[in-house]
């Protein structure tokens, strides 16, 4: 047998993966492969919207990193790694500079320069952006730039199923061909996971892609790399009441209100000097809040609040928030220059992830593994990440990891992989094709989808949690009995369904015990039989590992190096 071989291996080709194979290939002599589940352009930063956060100061020339810095901290509620934050954002600027020269086309000011919004929980307006389709632009260009470089080759519509490794270090990845059914094994001195988040585990309610099921970070944590902080998800107040689909923050940015059943801008009983600008977890649980003490419109999961963005005027609508506007019409039936917008929170973005030892390389426990963007944890975000931070994180943590692979591959010997390494996946795929059952894709994903939702969603507390751990960890015992119903091998779908749902089911787990065990509330874990922040017990991060089937958690100290926790107001 033989295999392809490459000096590294991203596995991922949304903004993280892409940048950080284009810094790795910034070396002519490495060979470079990018894995994608989807067609590079499909994924899901595409669907991002509002912008970026760098400290440029092109509206208000006070802006400068460090206060960009405090912003993101108060904002994780001091549970980020203060030096990693700082590293963040002193780089920002010049990441999104490179950017520009790249062909991002960011919406300018009158004199030219790249135009600033205010965001959430920022001091400055400080969000750089594309109207609100910053992501879909920051893809294609990312894209762009990588396939100018002839050494990276794409491996477009596969299926991560497995590291390849040894006990020392990893050796390649075994893929599958979602377009033809063949499994494959890539050898590679380095691989990177760059596979985005896993808030689809909140089924019925995400912003997320359909595919966003964190298959890199279930791969890594079933090879024994620990998860970091995984009980911390992010809530975006404004979904689409219907569907959950992103209604940007950039609409509070430039000025939309939320508005309970009264019309009354609720936000100034939970956050007055900020108000719709609060962070996301604030303003999440103040419209749970609203629709609990009976002022939302309508009642129990149906229930929802305004976003009214009628003020602004179609002019602005149309130049800031086309999409938006286009989101809410299709989605929604309500167009936003007439009527408000029903919203409600909706399951958002991974705060935790896989465990990076080093955030300036990205490196991971696992030798020649790196991983990089939401599915890793370096950790800048902490407890609740402020919009905006997401982008630049992958950007600028994206091009530290791929110079750090560029330096480690070089001195570093090819694998060799062995003919059984590689027949494993061959045969995974075979007994999952054969195997027999009753259960179904739809009906353990619909269970997981009401778990996670009622039992560790916006709120938790013990009982409901060990209700999820327990439920969860049934689920992934009933996985065993789905068959792969469909046996061709073209495009089949059902297979696919089947692997991500494991995936999905062993990070949802993880969830529940990471939150069980964090007896304090903090950013966007708000425990009702805790309520209190407990920086005496719980100013840690979880590290939860996986021993067998067995799950375990150790504390591990922050990083705080500039800023001493204090009351989170705003
Ligand atoms: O609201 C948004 O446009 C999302 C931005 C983010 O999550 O950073």
């Amino acid at each position: 047998m033989s295999f392809k071989s490459y000096d590294a291996i991203v596995v991922g080709g949304g903004g993280a993966g892409l940048r950080t194979a284009i810094e790795i290939a910034r070396d002519p002599q490495l060979r470079v492969a990018v894995v994608s589940k989807v067609y590079p352009t499909r994924s899901h930063t595409g669907a991002a919207q509002g912008g970026m956060n760098a400290a440029l100061g092109n509206v208000i020339p006070d802006d400068n990193p460090e206060a960009h810095a405090f912003d993101t901290i108060k904002g994780s509620d001091y549970l980020a790694d203060q030096d990693a934050v700082f590293f963040m954002t002193e780089n920002a600027p010049d990441i999104i500079y490179e950017l520009d020269r790249w062909g991002v086309p960011f919406s300018r000011l009158e004199d030219g320069r790249i135009a600033q919004r205010p965001f959430g929980g920022a001091s400055f307006p400080r969000t750089v952006f594309a109207a609100d389709k910053t992501g879909h632009a920051l893809l294609h260009t990312l894209y762009e730039q990588a396939l100018a470089r002839d050494n990276i080759d794409f491996y477009n519509e596969f299926f991560l199923l497995d590291l390849i490794r040894d006990d020392k270090r990893v050796k390649g990845v075994s893929l599958y061909d979602i377009k033809n059914g063949e499994v494959i094994a890539l050898a590679g001195k380095a691989v990177i996971l760059a596979t985005g988040g896993f808030a689809r585990i909140y089924w019925f309610r995400s912003t997320n892609a359909i595919g966003n099921t964190g298959d890199g970070q279930a791969v890594a944590f079933r090879n024994g790399i620990p998860l970091k902080d995984p009980e911390f998800i992010q809530f975006h107040p404004t979904g689409l009441a219907k569907t959950g689909i992103l209604l940007s923050e950039a609409c509070r940015g430039e000025g939309g209100y939320l508005i309970n059943k009264e019309g009354e801008r609720f936000m100034k009983r939970y956050a007055p000097e900020k108000m719709e600008l609060a962070p996301r977890d604030m303003v999440s649980r103040a419209i749970e809040y609203e629709i609990r003490e009976g002022r939302g419109i309508g009642e129990g999961a149906r229930a929802y609040i305004y976003l009214d963005l009628r003020h602004l005027g179609e002019e602005k609508i149309n130049e800031r928030l086309p999409q938006v506007r286009q989101l809410a019409i299709d989605f929604e039936g309500v167009d936003p220059v007439k009527d408000p917008v029903p919203i409600r929170p909706t399951a958002h973005y991974c705060m935790g992830g896989i465990y990076i030892q080093d955030y300036k390389t990205s490196r991971t426990p696992l030798e020649g593994l790196y991983a990089v963007g939401e599915c890793a944890c370096v950790s800048v975000h902490g407890a609740n990440r402020l919009g905006g931070n997401s982008l630049i994180e992958l950007l600028v943590f994206g091009k530290y990891c791929g110079m750090a692979v560029r330096e480690y591959v070089k001195n570093t010997d090819m694998p060799k992989i062995t003919e059984i390494e590689a027949k494993r996946g061959i045969d995974f795929i075979s007994e999952l094709m054969t195997r027999g059952g009753k259960e179904t894709v739809a009906g353990i994903r619909s269970a997981m989808g009401e778990i996670t939702w009622a039992k560790m969603g916006i709120f938790r507390d013990e009982n409901s949690l060990k209700k999820a751990y327990e439920e969860l960890s049934e689920l992934l015992k009933r996985w065993e009995n789905i068959p792969v119903v469909d046996k061709s091998k073209v495009f089949n779908t059902n297979l696919i369904e089947v692997l991500e749902l494991r995936n999905m089911l062993e990070l949802a787990r993880a969830v529940a015990f990471g939150a069980l065990y964090r007896k304090e509330s903090r950013g966007g874990h708000s425990r009702e039989d805790y309520p209190s922040r407990d920086d005496d017990r719980f100013l840690k991060h979880t590290v939860l590992r996986r021993e067998g089937d067995k799950l375990t958690i150790e504390y591990e100290d922050v990083r705080i190096t500039k800023i001493k926790p204090s009351d989170r107001n705003y």
